[in-house]
């Protein structure tokens, strides 16, 4: 499987580590001390929790878990579809990294493997911009710059919209000196309706849901589907 964070895991900080208002939700909602976040890249989640919760890490890209050991944590190179690392009193799946699964049996394989490891679950995905899906394409435009390690970096990206398929191709394109290195991202988007028959068929059922890391609800326009689902 093509890691499409390899080449891109040196500038992930520079750009999200700034990004707080999820994990505040995440920490005031927290159902206790033992944590496992999954998809967790570079350990932006992990690292905003608390020091007296015990956060574990696991992310399939081996060098975006280089960079999170690198500023301290437990973290795992592993596969969200299979992993066994104990039991936890809260999983979370934070922003988008489940909707990296592409197929069902996928969902399922990372649902069953998350009833095993906790009663708890919190999925962040996108919620899909309906008006939005009924264009193709969005030509490349700029996205992020920034400065790393003194060398300016910029990010465009170009997107793809294949709404049959509820399924979003991202190509990123980083410049920082010489030829642009490409990243493609194909993520999958979920209907709320889609999101809790899943959970219900894995054996959750979905206690809350919100439309934005405020809290929000889930409503027209909104950017968010955040559900905090209870095993069953
Ligand atoms: C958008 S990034 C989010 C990273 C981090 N949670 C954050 O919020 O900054 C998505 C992450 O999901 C990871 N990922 C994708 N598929 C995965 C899988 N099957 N198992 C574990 N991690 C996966 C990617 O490697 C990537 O680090």
């Amino acid at each position: 499987m093509i890691d499409p964070y390899a080449k891109i895991a040196r500038w992930y900080d520079a750009e999200f580590e700034g990004a707080s208002a999820d994990i505040r939700s995440f920490v005031a909602r927290n159902a206790g001390p033992r944590v496992l976040v999954l998809g967790c890249g570079t350990g932006r989640v992990c690292r905003g929790f608390p020091a007296d919760r015990n956060v574990v890490g696991l992310d399939l890209s081996a060098p975006m878990i280089e960079a999170a050991r690198a500023r301290g944590g437990e973290y795992h190179v592993g596969d969200m579809r299979a992993f066994d690392l104990g039991s936890f009193d809260e999983v979370i799946i934070p922003n988008g990294s489940f909707a990296f699964l592409r197929s069902r049996a996928d969902r399922a394989a990372c649902l069953a493997a998350c009833a095993r490891a906790a009663p708890v679950l919190t999925i962040d995905v996108p919620m899909p911009d309906f008006a939005l899906l009924g264009q193709p394409h969005t030509p490349e435009r700029p996205a992020w710059s920034g400065l790393v390690d003194g060398v300016a970096v910029e990010r465009t990206r170009e997107v793809f919209r294949e709404p049959v398929a509820q399924r979003l191709r991202l190509v990123d394109r980083y410049r920082a000196g010489g030829e642009p290195i490409v990243s493609e991202l194909v993520l999958h988007l979920f209907t709320r309706d889609e999101m809790e028959w899943m959970l219900e068929a894995s054996g959750f059922y979905v206690d809350e849901a919100w439309g934005d890391h405020a809290g929000g609800p889930v409503r027209e326009g909104c950017d968010r589907l955040v559900v905090r689902a209870l095993r069953l």
